[in-house]
C-alpha cells in the first residue's frame, strides 16, 4: 500500500478523458485501488478519481459519511467505468470542494436524482439510484474521468471562496437568526 500524490488543477492529467478498464484480472489494478483508498483517507476526502492520482483510467472511489445524505451513509464504493443517467430535469445547488483544488470551495449545480451503473473491482455490473449529497459526490467524481473540475460547472463564480477565510458576515446575526434560514457562512465541505 502507498499514499499517492494528488494532482492539482492545472495539470494535464486532470484535463483529458480517462480510458475504460478492460482487464479486471490484474493484480496491478487491485493494488492501485487499495492505494487510492489509502490516499483518500490520508487526505481526509470522501472521494477520489484515478486521474487525481496521475492514472488516466475510469476508476473512482467514494463514500457518503453518516449524516450527510439525510442520515443515509453509503459505504466505500469502488466504481469502474461508471455511467450516470439523470432521472429528472431538476438540479440543485450546494457547496463543493475538491482535493485537486485545495483551499477553495464554491456552489455547483448538480442533477438532484440520478441512476448510475458501474463495474466493481471484479468486473461485476452494479446499478444504483442516488439523490442529495450521494448524487452530488458521484457526479463530481465521474466528472474527474472526463476532465471536468467543479469550477468548470459553477454558474456563479462569485461564490468561489477560500475555505479558511473570514466571510465578513456577523456571526451573531447568523446565530440569532430565528426564521430557520440557513446561516450565510458554511462549514468546510469534505473534499472530493
Ligand atoms: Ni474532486
Amino acid at each position: 500500500m502507498a499514499i499517492l500524490d494528488i494532482a492539482r488543477m492545472g495539470h494535464q492529467i486532470l484535463k483529458g478523458r480517462a480510458h475504460e478498464v478492460a482487464n479486471f484480472d490484474n493484480p496491478e489494478l487491485h493494488a492501485f485501488v487499495e492505494d487510492m483508498k489509502e490516499t483518500m483517507v490520508h487526505a481526509g476526502g470522501v472521494g477520489l478519481a484515478a486521474p487525481q492520482a496521475y492514472v488516466p483510467l475510469r476508476i473512482v472511489i467514494f463514500f457518503v459519511p453518516e449524516g450527510r445524505n439525510n442520515g443515509q451513509a453509503v459505504p466505500l464504493t469502488v466504481m469502474i467505468n461508471p455511467v450516470i443517467t439523470p432521472m429528472a430535469e431538476e438540479m440543485e445547488e450546494d457547496w463543493e470542494a475538491c482535493l485537486s483544488v485545495p483551499g477553495l470551495t464554491g456552489v455547483v449545480p448538480r442533477w438532484s436524482r440520478i441512476k448510475y451503473s458501474f463495474q466493481d473491482v471484479d468486473g461485476s455490473l452494479k446499478e444504483r439510484t442516488a439523490d442529495g449529497f450521494h448524487a452530488r459526490v458521484v457526479q463530481h467524481e465521474c466528472d474527474h474521468i472526463d476532465g471536468v473540475l467543479y469550477p468548470m460547472r459553477m454558474i456563479d463564480l462569485a461564490t468561489l471562496s477560500f475555505t479558511d477565510c473570514d466571510d465578513g458576515e456577523d456571526p451573531e446575526a447568523d446565530e440569532n437568526a430565528e426564521d430557520g434560514s440557513e446561516p450565510d457562512h458554511h462549514e468546510p465541505e469534505p473534499a472530493l
